[in-house]
């Protein structure tokens, strides 16, 4: 037996008043007043990252603003984020705005803390060495064919549903060994109704965590049980499996066959739950994400959409090898670019475990760091022609692709996070995203109608909130 939602619920709340621990009357960096400040981000829900982009023009390297009991210190300083994430990450823990995700995700890789987060990272980074995921190619490539297949010219598609459909296709083959397409929109429906409670959270509502019987919130709880009866399932499926002999070297095979020196099962069923939630829900949405605007890029871009086509065209055959993708520099700094202007991770939170001096503050035990992948990768101090996009900033003299080619500062570029809690999937979200665009560009052209700064819904994710009709041509 696995946790409800109200038990994990009740835990997460327990969690978050254990973080709220009384603060000195300290000297705060300037910021704006907590009153206005919560007015604003309210208000531009759908564009709080607006908001911090507004923040960030005041060139301070550390903003304060007081949300309710809250002190929360908003880094743009690229030294001041590289101190506290890096060089003191392990006296932080994931910030009070994650915990809303406990509910959801309980216990697993993006929200643990301490032992139990090093004893799972540690289990479950094997699924994510080099050879495995080159292993994972060729199946990437079927999971982009069999999309390509259900196209014709002309289709009329919504490229973001059609890409939360592939990648959890391309997760589900990958790290779990089973075919997920089927579940692809109950899953997405239920998601888009929790993200919108994640929204929500951010201010004195805190949703996922209210006690109040509102109909949003009973939708909530309803969608992360649907989440929860897919899971369940998929974990139902590999335990007959295993009991009917299968051998696999999936992540559900690992976490339900792995024992101790004892010989006792290493995970309990609730970490095997929480694991799980976490790999197919952070596994697919935010290579979506980078896919989706990467086509909304190219269809807005069309000069740059030739250069990537130029170069896809050359592959003799659909990319299925580690050679291949070393052939798709172009195609790299596609997703590059696309992941600086639309960071689906869009902001990076923690909680101090220690009193810190950052940026020159003295800041308690108990204040909140963040830092703001949107306000950095656009920010003009570091990146010319800041809000374009221009994918060649990102090749070398020599044409090959570089992440180090824009020559921004450390802390200036972090799509996938920093030290020992970045993100596990990076290499894997790499080589899915340019084998999906490269596959899918070979054969297509994605005209995205869609204007340039749709609506968004800022949760976890920053995801557009508008649907996103796109016609599909073929080349
Ligand atoms: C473009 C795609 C992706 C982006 C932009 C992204 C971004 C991130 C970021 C920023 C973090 C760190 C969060 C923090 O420090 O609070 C993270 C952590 C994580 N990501 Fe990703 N991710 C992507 C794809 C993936 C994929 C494909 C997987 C799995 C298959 C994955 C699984 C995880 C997990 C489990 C963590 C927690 C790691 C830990 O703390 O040990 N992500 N991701």
């Amino acid at each position: 037996m696995t946790s409800t939602v109200t038990e994990r619920t009740e835990r997460a709340r327990n969690i978050v008043a254990s973080m709220r621990v009384k603060q000195d009357p300290v000297p705060r960096p300037p910021g704006p007043n907590g009153l206005k400040a919560m007015w604003t981000m309210m208000a531009g829900r759908r564009a709080p990252h607006e908001f911090f982009g507004a923040l960030a023009a005041r060139h301070q390297p550390v903003v304060h603003v007081a949300l309710g009991a809250e002190h929360v210190h908003i880094l743009f300083s690229p030294e001041a984020i590289w101190d506290v994430f890096v060089t003191n990450g392990r006296h932080t823990r994931k910030s009070l705005g994650l915990q809303l995700t406990r509910p959801l995700l309980g216990d697993g890789l993006l929200t643990a803390d301490g032992a139990t987060h090093l004893r799972h990272r540690r289990a479950i980074q094997p699924l994510f060495h080099n050879k495995r995921i080159e292993g994972y190619i060729a199946d990437m490539t079927a999971a982009a064919d069999l999309t390509s297949g259900s196209w014709s010219d002309g289709t009329v598609i919504d490229v973001a549903h059609a890409m939360s459909e592939l990648t959890l296709d391309v997760i589900g083959r990958t790290i779990f060994g089973l075919n997920l397409r089927a579940e692809a929109q109950d899953m997405a429906q239920a998601l888009n109704t929790v993200l919108e409670g994640f929204a929500r959270g951010i201010g004195p509502l805190a949703s996922p965590l209210s006690r109040v019987p509102t109909a949003q919130r009973r939708r909530e709880i309803q969608a992360i049980e649907e989440l929860d009866a897919i899971v369940g399932q998929m974990i139902a499926q590999r335990t007959r499996d295993i009991g009917d002999g299968y051998v696999g070297s999936d992540l559900l095979t690992m976490m339900l066959t792995s024992t101790d020196d004892a010989g006792e099962a290493s995970f309990t069923a609730e970490e095997v739950r929480d694991e799980a939630m976490t790999l197919v829900l952070a596994g697919h949405e935010t290579t979506a994400l980078t896919l989706t605007w990467a086509w909304h890029l190219l269809a807005t871009n069309p000069q740059w959409r030739a250069w990537l086509t130029e170069e896809v065209d050359a592959l003799a055959e659909p990319p299925s090898t580690a050679d291949h993708l070393r052939q798709l520099p172009r195609t790299y700094a596609v997703v590059a670019e696309s992941m600086r202007l639309h960071p689906p991770a869009w902001i990076i939170g923690r909680w101090l475990d220690t009193d810190l001096r950052v940026a020159g503050w003295d800041l308690p035990r108990g204040s909140v760091v963040l830092a703001s992948q949107y306000a950095m990768h656009r920010d003009p101090r570091f990146w010319s022609d800041a809000h374009a996009f221009r994918p060649d900033r990102w090749l070398t003299g020599e044409g090959t692709f570089d992440e180090r080619a824009p020559r921004v500062p450390r802390g200036v570029w972090f799509p996938f996070g920093f030290g020992t809690r970045r993100c596990i999937g990076e290499h894997f979200a790499w080589t899915e995203a340019v084998v999906l665009l490269a596959t899918l560009a070979r054969r297509w052209e994605l005209d995205v109608q869609v204007p340039a700064d749709p609506p968004m819904m800022s949760a976890i994710t920053l995801r557009p909130d508008v649907p996103m009709p796109t016609v599909v041509r073929s080349r």
